[in-house]
């Protein structure tokens, strides 16, 4: 590992390394030599996900600072915000979500395990959460409380940290895996992961490519917050930012935020009658659906050797599957 992130500290809340694993069922499905998949979903923490390595870094920062609440943002099916309810857990304090959008009354999926880590939550209907919660940490403050605030997907430069650890993790085990891919692809979502996941393999001399499919249009310019990220991570690193981008597949939002669409609805059962691989209906089915696309399109050629990040987030398949799935 890098002694400069070594030096960051770290609350250790996942179980690593994830597992690498090759799908070759998959890969031929979708029309590739061969592809792996980081199994990030397996990181443990209240059922794993892509947050429990931002939360490292993030809680570690909270419990410096004498924190015995986090806040943080999202939305009710957030994997984000189940994730710190289990971290706040295991670190001692409580945790408070606000989130965008009206009330909802149905307590499911990802809201169901908020409810028994025993977090509490409130809802924010005619403005950004983010504004919401800013004032909360105000009024906790002046009632004696010490809150922490958690960006909305803990993506800033320090939980971006959790994916450079990630990528040099993943760089490490190709070196036994033999090949160099060409592709990493993963969710792009708020962008952290996008971040340390392109700052990581810079570091590590990797020439993979980090393709981010993105999974909503609630961020405007992708690039740009993924600069952002990545140069404030550098600080935490105390480095400079190497020149590095991901490449973003911007065409496969679909309706919008969670809403299905025929790739990731395919993408979602090609996936589990291939490989047995259960995917999530709101990132990662989109993100495969989008590597599909890619693959139809000619972009992504079949002797591309790809490998393909599962960030996690299944417990939002048992919140509406109306919603998400239509079998045939
Ligand atoms: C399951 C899952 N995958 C991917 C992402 C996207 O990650 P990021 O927000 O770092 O772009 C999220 C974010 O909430 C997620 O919950």
């Amino acid at each position: 590992m890098l002694p400069e992130l070594e030096r960051v500290p770290r609350m250790e809340l996942a179980i690593t390394p994830t597992p690498l694993q090759e799908t070759p069922r998959l890969a031929a499905a979708l029309g590739l030599d061969r592809l792996l998949v980081k199994r990030d979903d397996n990181t443990g923490l209240a059922l794993g996900g892509n947050k429990a390595r931002k939360l490292e870094y993030l809680v570690a920062a909270a419990t410096r600072a004498g924190a015995d609440i986090l806040l943080t943002v999202g939305a009710p099916q957030s994997n984000h915000c189940r994730c710190t309810a289990a971290a706040a857990r295991a670190a001692g304090m409580d945790a408070h979500f606000v989130f965008n959008g009206p009330p909802v009354e149905e307590v499911q999926g990802n809201l169901l395990l908020d409810r028994l880590l025993g977090a509490t939550w409130s809802f924010s209907p005619d403005r950004p959460a983010s504004e919401r919660v800013a004032e909360l940490a105000e009024e906790l403050r002046a009632a004696g409380r010490r809150p922490y605030v958690i960006p909305g997907g803990g993506s800033n430069g320090l939980g971006a940290l959790g994916y450079v650890r990630c990528a040099l993790e993943l760089a490490e085990q190709l070196a036994g895996h033999g090949g160099r891919p060409r592709y990493l692809v993963c969710a792009g979502g708020s962008c952290g992961t996008l971040s340390g996941l392109t700052l990581g393999l810079a570091l590590a001399g990797s020439d993979a490519q980090v393709a981010g499919v993105s999974i909503s249009n609630s961020v405007p310019d992708r690039d740009a917050r993924t600069r952002e990220i990545m140069a404030e991570a550098c600080e935490h690193l105390d480095m400079a930012l190497p020149d590095a981008a991901p490449v973003i597949w911007g065409g496969y939002v679909g309706s919008g935020y969670g809403m299905p669409t025929e790739l990731s609805t395919r993408a979602l059962e090609t996936a589990a009658r291939t490989e047995g691989l259960i995917l999530d209906p709101v990132y990662t089915a989109k993100a495969l659906g989008g590597l599909i696309g890619e693959i139809e399109a000619g972009r992504v050629k079949r002797d591309d050797f790809v490998v393909f990040l599962h960030t996690g987030g299944t417990p939002a398949l048992f919140a509406d599957p109306a919603l998400y799935w239509h079998p045939d």
